[in-house]
């Protein structure tokens, strides 16, 4: 959830640690800070409540020499976020300087022991226990850094990404990893360290992705050593990373997320490339050619996934079970972990994951795999812990999401639950060939009719104000529609905050119906598909107790525009692919009121790109 930057070269250190930071901002952006070897040998830590530019202002007049230097962008767990409670941490002396990302377990006990060792602390965080622990280790077993690093770890329990600067060992940094990602960069005389590989492709594109239990000890003009607990040396590939500098930049748009729900149409022709052939009408998934006896095995699927990938579970769930006729099953990620889940070596997990990263999903699949399971993974962060903990799977391929709100993975993730779907239904020979040719025609079709969602822009942005002194909203959707009902009430509520339910639309009068008064927007899909009538009948019944309704309906509707307040169109398609096209004018409902409140789209209050905590 918090951001590491690292550096050890021959630049300054202090201007790729800032960029660093503003480029992973998105995983966390309470407080900053940053520690610094200036040109004079001090350790100096400069840190402040707010965001890298609070830091920047707060560091202006402060000695920011030196080339080498650890920096931090926090998403608070354990202590308020203010200045005391931000990264870097000192230890006692002000010798060393740490930074974490995840949460020390046993802190209470370990800070314990500390004190009655007469250490003194300043923050109430856990992370500075950990630094405590590190120099008392040093200084009571008259060890390297290296080693106390390595003994301080192994009393450790929870989950980190740490980086630690030495005063009295300047052309060092000593970096570690358990269930938090960390990559190394590897450039000419010089090092980085990430959090994930973008603030790194501005220099170099050679990166190594460290494991969990692996020490990385940074040196200069030395080869990088990592090495386990145990002080054994481990092996390490080099990777190439393929990501480009305008991938992470916002090109022109006022906000990642309006850059990223426009990149959509883009982001799904990248995500079908090469798998799709519509000449041959043919879907090929590496990994089901690779695994299709396993996948064909199966009993069941299940789906393992949190919030928006959730939500994109609950669609895959309707296309296999309809296509294939595979049971399926959808589980939050952090209630299955806990519940004792029946898993034999018959099921097949699918965990779904933006980020790669999100601890509970990772769990759930640790779980399953030690059932027996077969783990199909689909990410959209290549090489990261989820993919890597995979059997097998699919990337979505649709470029790194930077906004908080989840916007292009989610279609990215529809949309390959929808090619694994017909794939296996193909290998099954449970579709007939008529069916597969229409689905696959249309599912390549999709990109040019989310252009003509996406002209509907000004129309949303003129909705939104209308509606921005809501209180509540409430999204209906029957079918495939009704994750998108529970995705757009998420996103409204994540940046605008504004409370917003998601229901499947006929359990509207098993109670929320109460709630409907001349206030409440309600926001209906009311697709022509094979429950158009009902969500008719739905709508009347909103119309009768005065409520207002944003339709979502299909071009050339006459009938639910006649009723509905303000009405957004969408070009036809399969009802199974419609939500792949109603999602994106509930992104931009959601953005847009967002703006019109003053709110910050891209940074939200109290949330964090990336989950690795529980
Ligand atoms: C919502 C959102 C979150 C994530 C969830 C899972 O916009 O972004 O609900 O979908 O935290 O994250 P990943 O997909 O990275 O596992």
């Amino acid at each position: 959830m918090c951001g590491i930057v690292g550096y050890l070269g021959t630049r300054r250190a202090y201007p790729v640690l800032i960029k660093g930071l503003k480029r992973l901002e998105y995983r966390g952006y309470d407080s900053a800070g940053v520690a610094l070897i200036t040109d004079r040998g001090d350790l100096q830590v400069y840190k402040t409540k707010g965001k890298v530019a609070d830091l920047e202002a707060y560091a202006s007049d402060k000695d920011v020499t030196g080339c080498v230097g650890i920096a931090h962008t926090r998403w608070a767990t354990h202590g308020e976020p203010n200045s005391t409670n931000a990264h870097p941490h000192y230890s006692e002396s002000n010798n060393l300087a740490l930074i974490h990302n995840g949460i020390i377990e046993n802190y209470i006990t370990l800070k314990k022991q500390l004190e009655e060792h007469g250490v003194k602390f300043r923050s109430t965080t856990d992370t500075e226990v950990l630094v405590q622990l590190i120099e008392y280790m040093q200084k009571s077993q008259n060890v390297d850094l290296l080693t106390a690093v390595r003994l301080s770890l192994q009393r450790v329990i929870g989950a980190y990404a740490i980086a630690i600067l030495d005063k009295s060992n300047p052309g060092q940094i000593i970096a570690a990893r358990k269930s938090s990602p960390l990559v190394v960069g590897i450039g000419e005389d010089e090092f980085f360290l990430g959090s994930d590989a973008s603030p790194i492709i501005e220099y170099t594109d050679k990166v190594i992705y460290l494991n969990d239990g692996d020490i990385a000890v940074i040196r200069r003009n030395e080869e990088l050593e990592i090495v386990d607990f145990n002080n054994i040396p481990l092996e390490h590939e080099i990777k190439t990373v393929d990501l480009k500098l305008g991938q992470i930049e916002k090109g022109g748009f006022p906000h990642f997320m309006l850059k990223e729900i426009f990149e959509q149409p883009e982001c799904l022709k990248d995500c079908m490339r090469g798998r799709i052939n519509v000449d041959q009408t043919h879907v090929k998934l590496s990994a089901i050619i690779d695994y299709k006896d396993r996948l064909l095995a199966a009993r069941r699927f299940i789906i393992v996934a949190c919030g928006t990938s959730w939500h994109a579970g609950l669609i895959g769930k309707q296309l296999i079970e309809s296509i294939c006729g595979i049971p399926v099953e959808v589980e939050y990620a952090s209630e299955f972990r806990y519940s004792n889940p029946v898993i034999t070596n018959e099921d097949v997990v699918i965990a779904i994951s933006q980020s790669g990263e999100t601890a509970d999903t990772l769990a759930a699949i640790q779980l399953a795999k030690q059932k027996g399971a077969f783990i199909y993974g689909i990410c959209n962060a290549v090489g990261s812990s989820i993919a890597r903990a995979t059997d097998t799977g699919s990337y979505i391929h649709v470029g790194p999401e930077i906004g908080v709100a989840s916007t292009k993975a989610f279609t990215g993730q529809v949309t390959v639950l929808t090619m694994l779907a017909l794939a296996l239904a193909k290998e099954k020979k449970v579709i007939s060939s008529n069916q597969y040719s229409m689905m696959v025609n249309e599912l390549n079709a999709i990109p040019d009719k989310m252009e003509e969602v996406l002209k509907a822009n000004d129309h949303i942005r003129d909705i939104s104000r209308i509606f921005t002194y809501a209180h509540n909203f409430l999204y209906l959707g029957r079918g495939f529609n009704y994750p998108v009902a529970l995705e757009g009430a998420l996103k409204l509520k994540e940046i605008s905050y504004i409370h917003a339910e998601g229901y499947p639309a006929a359990e509207m009068k098993h109670g929320p119906i109460a709630l409907i008064d001349d206030e409440m927007p309600v926001v209906v899909i009311a697709t022509q598909n094979v429950l158009y009538d009902k969500l008719m009948s739905n709508i009347q019944e909103i119309k009768a107790r005065r409520g207002r309704v944003i339709a979502i309906v299909t071009e050339g509707d006459t009938s639910v525009k006649a009723l509905a307040d303000e009405y957004i169109e969408l070009p036809r398609t399969l009802e199974c692919l419609e939500p792949l096209l109603a999602t994106i004018p509930l992104q931009m409902l959601a953005y847009h009121i967002a703006i019109c409140k003053g709110k910050d789209v891209d940074q939200p209050r109290n949330l964090a790109k990336s989950v690795t905590v529980e």
